[in-house]
């Protein structure tokens, strides 16, 4: 099969692992993997539920370390980082959580401007939810605008819908003014149609800003659809990494067939 070595030739790595192992309890979550990710590329990360999806993309963005290899995150070996260059790294990368990580007490702005609570003071965090600051405030409707929810700009996060909480998610990851945008399972609690206008706008997004995307997705074809770059999981290792017309049906189906095989057995 194909392999996706020089999708982008003369752009940066964003990250570059190199044997890259995490284990938890003797289970190998992620079993030496080998993998670029150049800047400005989408990809999607598929395979079927622990297959080791979510740890890589922690890996990533450096909040979970690797027990061997390698993580490089744009140039720099997470491994050997200090606490503040770690959390530098992190400012960069702007992470969704599958549970989007809102906090439902506070109002749509309050939750937006945390995206920004690595960059800042503590008394500046705090002001930013006690009394935000105009020019931030213009700059949160501006992407909430962008992300389709301007009106909601001053309702509590507990009031909004599923697919409403996601864009404030996605918005927050914005103001961050990230590098890097990783999205682990962000459309796994919304209606089909829904799932598709926040795959949709993911993807647009980061075309526009120049971010490089990584989005784990339970949705197979949103993910052919949507992602030139297709990486398929299984049991902790990458078992295809190709461009979505390069991947055979057959090896869609296997991705998740095995599983069911593996249940059979036991
Ligand atoms: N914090 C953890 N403690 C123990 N086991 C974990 C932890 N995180 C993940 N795992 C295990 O690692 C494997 C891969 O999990 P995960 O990365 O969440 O896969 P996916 O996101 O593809 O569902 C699973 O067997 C899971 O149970
Ligand atoms: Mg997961």
């Amino acid at each position: 099969m194909r392999r996706v070595r020089d999708p982008m030739p003369g752009s940066a790595a964003a990250f570059d692992l190199q044997g890259v192992t995490r284990e938890f309890g003797g289970l190998r979550a992620v079993d030496g993997i080998d993998l670029q990710i150049r800047e400005g590329e989408q990809i999607a990360f598929v395979g079927p539920s622990g297959s080791g999806k979510t740890t890589l993309l922690r890996l990533l963005n450096a909040t979970q370390r690797a027990d061997g290899g390698t993580v490089a995150v744009f140039g720099a070996n997470a491994a050997e980082a200090t606490p503040r260059e770690l959390r530098a790294l992190r400012s960069d990368i702007a992470f969704i959580p599958q549970d989007l990580g809102l906090v439902p007490g506070l109002r749509v702005h309050q939750n937006v401007g945390l995206g920004r609570v690595g960059k800042r003071t503590f008394l500046q965090n705090l002001r930013g939810l006690l009394a935000p600051r105009k020019e931030d405030l213009q700059t949160i409707h501006g992407i909430l605008d962008r992300v389709g929810i301007e009106e909601k700009l001053y309702h509590h996060v507990s009031t909004l819908s599923g697919g409403q909480q996601q864009r404030v998610a996605v918005a927050r990851a914005l103001f961050q003014r990230p590098r890097a945008l990783i999205a682990d399972e962000p459309v796994s609690s919304v209606d089909p149609a829904r799932a598709e206008s926040i795959v949709a706008l993911l993807t647009t997004l980061a075309t526009e800003g120049a971010l490089t995307l990584c989005a784990s997705l339970h949705h197979l074809d949103l993910a052919r659809r949507y992602f030139p770059r297709l990486i398929g999981m299984r049991a902790g290792k990458i078992v295809f990494d190709a461009a979505p017309d390069a991947i055979p049906e057959d090896t869609f189906k296997g991705l998740y067939d095995l599983d069911d095989r593996e249940m059979v057995e036991t």
